[in-house]
């Protein structure tokens, strides 16, 4: 398949071709694949029949999903929400502190979030209740975050430490099997970014290397607006350190230090 057929395809779903660019072989290669168990030989072909065939375009969508993630992904961001962001939250939330993890993969930062909740209990005691929305749109992601066992790549941020203490090692230390107890209050849901959020009055929501990266202007946009809606007032929100916010969004303040942690100011009563 070669770039011209591959944006063609692209533009079919509203993604980016920015966002595709460096990681475009190996989903060609996905597609190629799906496109010979169809019977298709031409990329025209292969779109006709995603426009007939509702279960064939759901299928393709997925393949054309990115699943790279490791634990402690981008380490300064989560010594910001371990020491500044999740105090905050606490203090203001002594209940239960709700977080949705968007576009979540096989599951790496929700268990890092996990794992940083332990370690301020293990500091300070007692913490809220922390319930986690878990969503991705490739189910085969969430089957996987659920059992949660990885490669060592994906541990390769993992100060050794932590890794002792959260993972179990198996087949020699070529595979890390995450804690049962981490994996208490978890909500997997299956979930499409395109569409409403699965709850609100977040007072945390991780969107980091997803919707902003391989998706075009005209579907990010509105996707992302309600993916601000669902946070509480006064909650964080989190990108990925290369992504920047659609313009013309409302309701949003960086925080100049870490621009990719944004707020949603309190409500002035
Ligand atoms: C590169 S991973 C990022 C994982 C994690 N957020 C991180 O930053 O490490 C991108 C994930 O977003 C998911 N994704 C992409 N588009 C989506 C959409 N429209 N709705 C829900 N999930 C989506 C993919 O299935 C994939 O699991």
């Amino acid at each position: 398949m070669d770039d011209h057929q591959f944006r063609q395809l692209l533009n079919h779903f509203g993604l980016s071709w920015d966002g595709y660019r460096r990681v475009r072989k190996g989903v060609k290669k996905r597609i190629v694949r799906h496109m010979k168990q169809l019977g298709c030989r031409s990329m025209e072909g292969y779109l006709s029949v995603l426009d007939q065939n509702q279960e064939a375009s759901l299928h393709c969508e997925r393949l054309m999903t990115v699943s790279v993630s490791r634990f402690f992904r981008d380490r300064g961001l989560w010594q910001t929400l371990e020491n500044e962001i999740i105090p905050s939250i606490i203090r203001d939330h002594p209940g239960t502190v709700r977080v949705w993890s968007a576009g979540c993969a096989c599951g790496e930062e929700v268990y890092t979030l996990k794992i940083l909740w332990q370690a301020i209990e293990g500091r300070f005691g007692p913490q809220p209740e922390l319930e986690i929305w878990a969503t991705d749109m490739n189910p085969v992601y969430l089957e996987k975050a659920r059992a949660g066992v990885y490669a060592r790549s994906s541990l390769k941020e993992v100060p050794e430490a932590i890794r002792d203490v959260y993972f179990k090692t198996m087949k020699k230390g070529k595979r890390y099997a995450v804690s049962q107890y981490l994996k208490k209050r978890i909500i997997w849901q299956v979930h499409n970014l395109l569409s409403n959020p699965p709850g609100t009055g977040f007072q945390l929501i991780f969107l980091r290397n997803n919707l902003l990266t391989y998706y075009e202007e005209a579907l990010k946009a509105p996707a992302f607006q309600k993916v601000v809606n669902a946070l509480d007032q006064g909650g964080y929100l989190v990108i990925g350190t290369h992504e920047k916010i659609p313009p013309g969004v409302q309701g949003l303040l960086s925080l100049s230090r870490h621009p990719y942690v944004l707020r949603k100011p309190q409500e002035v009563p």
